[in-house]
């Protein structure tokens, strides 16, 4: 994935660069690095790790134009010698993506005799610069040809010792927009880390390029002979500096896990106190292209992907539409049988996820035109690419873990299954306004369940030492159990599993001793008397239970024998995994706490997933 921030400028811009860095640390953080342009000509610093150790060996730094990074490490592991930005000539490259041919290009130039210092792809890309400049001096023309000869994915930002006062920066694929500052212009992959400086930016298109200087701003296309220059409208970003400040917060996952009940407000905002769910909510377009589907198709990957697998079971029990959800790096490449009645429905927190993007433009190569994207930021490449769409308000979200993305995910999936039911006849108005009733009142009932957060936290002291937990769900409480599992896997390190609880005796119950703890989603419905059975069989075995019932189970907790039972406080039919996931965010969260990992950046993962 990577962060990259770049500034041409008439003041330092060192702070920016580092600020700008720290905004974007949640798309990796195994190193960071920057390059500038000063008096003394071009300068690098890089650090293994985070951004902290960057800025120690910044001190005293100073210039009006530079490039910075934040790595994620795909090609070559993660080390000082791998770190960004890579050098070539007196010239400086920072890049998000992967190139693709890079083999074949390094082959070349090692027989051209440039030298290598590190094992990434990115230096492939200073040296093929470092080689075009000496046919073409203008360095936003050679940076031109240079992409031309790439094949992946990549946002890049250039610098040159020769060319001082100037940022090349283009992209094909990864994420790039441009800030339009009152000193100067600025690059980065995402809106926050600019909002220090601008809140006007451009969105580059795919295959742009921008030349930046302090005071003029020209944007061409990479390829064609002379590289068209375009246009690109000025936008003033809605985000505001205060979402992306942790506040009276100590890491953004609580923050965020605490914001759901305002992100689910803001996501059910438009439906408003309508008694009825318009199809308008997903584009101008949706009532004619919703009518005709016949099934969904929903892809995703992570967190994302556990909801659509939660809508399964809503879309099919309500809408009466057969649903098949798919993890996106499978679908792209698999040989399905292409349905041009089927509604693609791609799900993702950053509209940026590759796999995700890649398996909708598979969905769409296919002849499938019916695309709607559920995303958290609108202008995204997911958003950009689909026939219709529904942005969730959740605002920006930091922690690697998603908590508030999920909840509002949620919350525009049921809109979407009381839309298809209602275009097919199989809504009533009284379940309508039921329906929509329960929705208002999720954030009232999402603060109540955030009020037991002293209890849960009280058992995450009973297994924070554990080696493995079990996760156990059932019908569209299991997506619950794995997003639970996942959780736990992600920020605490703890071995997790999630298994639809009637799947138990066909495997997992092996594994259930005293170490084993068992968490249990129990809401009250009508698989609560077979989870009961299941629950009975962990005991059998001496398994430890906890378990997350609704009012009026009537699981009697026992925890002096190991049966542990905190109630949520409200019931809440076809809605309740949007209550029943809130105490497993925190479980988890408070797990972490104790084992003191890093909750916001877990090891080895990142936020956007930009690559393969
Ligand atoms: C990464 C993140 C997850 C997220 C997944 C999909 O793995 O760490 O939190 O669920 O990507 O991301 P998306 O932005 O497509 O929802």
């Amino acid at each position: 994935m990577c962060g990259i921030v770049a500034a041409a400028a008439t003041d330092n811009v060192v702070p920016v660069l580092i600020e700008g860095l720290k905004k974007l640390e949640y798309r990796g953080y195994d190193s960071a690095g920057l390059a500038v342009l000063g008096a003394e000509g071009l300068e690098r610093r890089r650090a293994l790790g985070r951004v902290a150790e960057l800025c120690a060996r910044c001190e005293g730094l100073a210039a009006s134009t530079g490039i910075a990074h934040t790595r994620w490490a795909t090609h070559g592991a993660p080390a000082e010698h791998n770190a960004h930005p890579h050098i070539s000539a007196g010239l400086a490259v920072v890049h998000n993506g992967i190139i693709e041919n890079y083999e074949a290009l390094k082959a070349e130039l090692l027989a051209q005799g440039y030298q290598f210092s590190s094992e990434t792809d990115t230096e492939t890309i200073a040296h093929l610069i470092a080689a075009s400049l000496k046919i073409q001096p203008d360095l936003a023309e050679a940076v031109r040809l240079t992409c031309q000869r790439l094949k992946g994915a990549y946002a890049i930002a250039v610098v040159a010792e020769a060319q001082p006062g100037r940022v090349v920066v283009a992209r094909e694929g990864s994420p790039l927009l441009l800030g339009v500052g009152e000193r100067g212009y600025y690059a980065a992959s995402d809106t926050s880390a600019l909002l220090q400086v601008t809140r006007q930016v451009i969105y580059l298109e795919n295959g742009d390029l921008a030349d930046l200087r302090p005071d003029s701003l020209v944007i061409r296309r990479i390829q064609g002979e002379a590289g068209e220059a375009v246009s690109r409208p000025v936008v003033l970003s809605q985000l505001s500096a205060d979402a992306v400040e942790l506040g009276q917060y100590r890491h953004y996952m609580q923050k965020e896990i605490f914001e759901q009940p305002e992100a689910l407000a803001n996501t059910l905002e438009m439906v408003g106190g309508a008694k009825s769910v318009q199809p308008g909510l997903f584009g101008a377009e949706a009532a004619r292209l919703l009518d005709q589907a016949d099934s969904v198709l929903i892809l995703a990957c992570g967190t994302s992907s556990h909801a659509g697998m939660v809508a399964r079971y809503w879309i099919e029990s309500i809408a009466g539409l057969p649903v098949t959800v798919e993890i996106a790096s499978e679908y792209r490449y698999r040989e399905s049988v292409p349905n041009p009645r089927q509604l693609v429905v791609a799900i993702s927190q950053s509209g940026e996820t590759a796999d995700t993007q890649a398996a909708l433009r598979h969905a769409r190569d296919q002849g499938q035109p019916l695309t709607l994207a559920i995303c958290n930021v609108a202008e995204s490449a997911i958003v950009r690419e689909s026939a219709l769409r529904f942005i969730t308000r959740a605002g920006p979200e930091i922690g690697v873990a998603s908590t508030k993305a999920f909840t509002t995910q949620l919350a525009a999936l049921f809109l979407l299954t009381l839309v298809l039911a209602k275009l097919r006849g199989r809504l009533s108005e009284a379940d309508e306004a039921a329906h929509l009733q329960a929705m208002r009142h999720l954030p009232v009932a999402v603060q109540k369940v955030l009020a037991l957060e002293p209890e849960i936290a009280a058992w995450a002291r009973r297994f924070a030492n554990k080696q493995h937990a079990l996760f156990l769900g059932r019908g569209r409480h299991y997506p619950i159990a794995l997003e639970g599992a996942l959780k736990l896997k992600e920020i605490s390190y703890i071995h997790a599993e999630a298994y639809p609880a009637g799947e138990l005796k066909h495997g997992p119950l092996a594994l259930v001793d005293r170490e084993m703890p068992v968490i249990a989603v129990a809401p009250n419905d009508h698989l609560l008397e077979k989870l009961k059975s299941n629950l009975q069989e962990v005991r059998a075995r001496g398994g430890e239970l906890f378990v997350f019932a609704d009012q009026g189970c009537q699981l009697p907790a026992d925890d002096a024998d190991g049966v542990h039972v905190l109630a949520l406080p409200e019931h809440y039919g076809p809605l309740s995994p949007i209550l029943h996931v809130v105490p497993l965010q925190l479980l988890s969260y408070h797990a972490a706490l104790i084992k003191g990992t890093d909750v916001d950046k877990p090891r080895n993962l990142a936020k956007s997933v930009t690559v393969e």
